[in-house]
């Protein structure tokens, strides 16, 4: 792996981690672990991607010496805290389980037929880890943690806008239309809120507990658990801005269809708060 990243595993300070502040904290465990299976992860599935823009010299070698080299970084920063706060975790072990999983879901049949609507894609799957890990960014107070997510949020917010240029460069030929769009951005949305997110959670959870019986259960908790950070903390404005903001209409629609969006996510806030028993009269 020859990229250069925007900076270094090595400059983090592992040994400064202030342990106390967060081995306590079940659900950021399950959060960080899914997150490093899944990034480290990505330097098996982007073969595939790469394959995808064989003949296109500039955008192959930015996936490979930029892109892939910044996601499997991210995933081996947060093995690196995992590992630096819960040191019992077997790591090797649970993402070994996760690995033999999840590979089975990757494959060229996951991408687009068409290269920039696999442009949309990937800005639909960088919208969600920007927003992410700002999220997260938001929610911890733990010095080097915030400091590694601050570095991660930034170089997804870059991916997205790397991808969002290839998209309209490729789009410039192939001229596909909102309704093409949407259906990418539809179907990409469903995938992030689907399986590989318990996929992780399973295999880190099988590995730390020695109740298998609970899984289920546990697994609706840390969903349940999930609601009150993203009512606090989640960016729906820069997540609809981000997703609109590729799809080839006129700044008017745009326009009105983000104020919807927006409209739309805070009626779902208002419901997820409910539902937490935060609003009470
Ligand atoms: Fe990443
Ligand atoms: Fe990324």
């Amino acid at each position: 792996m020859g990229g250069k990243t925007k900076w270094r595993l090595e400059d983090i300070d592992f040994g400064a981690v202030k342990r106390e502040m967060v081995e306590n904290d079940d659900r950021l465990f399950y959060l960080l672990a899914s997150a490093s299976f899944v990034e480290i992860l990505s330097e098996v599935y982007s073969e595939n991607l790469i394959m995808h823009y064989r003949g296109n010299a500039d955008t192959t070698l930015w996936l490979k010496e930029i892109w892939q080299a910044e996601e499997v970084q991210h995933g081996r920063s947060l093995k690196r805290y995992v590992a630096a706060v819960w040191p019992e975790f077997d790591w090797e072990k649970s993402f070994s389980g996760f690995m033999a999983e999840y590979a089975q879901l990757c494959s060229m049949d996951n991408l687009e037929s068409s290269r920039a609507l696999e442009m949309m894609a990937r800005c639909v799957v960088e919208t969600g880890t920007s927003t992410l890990y700002r999220c997260l960014h938001d929610h911890v107070d733990e010095p080097v943690l915030k400091q590694i997510l601050r570095n991660i949020k930034s170089d997804e917010v870059r991916h997205y806008a790397k991808f969002r240029r290839l998209f309209i460069e490729h789009n410039g030929s192939e001229r596909k239309g909102a309704f093409a769009v949407f259906r990418v951005i539809w179907k990409r949305m469903i995938e992030i809120h689907g399986e590989d997110g318990y996929i992780a959670f399973k295999h880190a959870y099988l590995c730390r507990s020695n109740h298998p019986e609970n899984l289920e259960p546990e697994w609706a908790k840390f969903r349940k658990s999930l609601n009150a950070l993203v009512i606090r903390h989640y960016p729906f404005r820069m997540a609809v801005e981000m997703l609109l903001s590729p799809v080839p209409l006129s700044s008017y629609p745009k326009k009105i269809l983000e104020k919807l969006f927006i409209g739309a996510a805070r009626i779902a806030v208002s419901a997820l708060s409910l539902l937490n028993g935060r609003i009470t009269s």
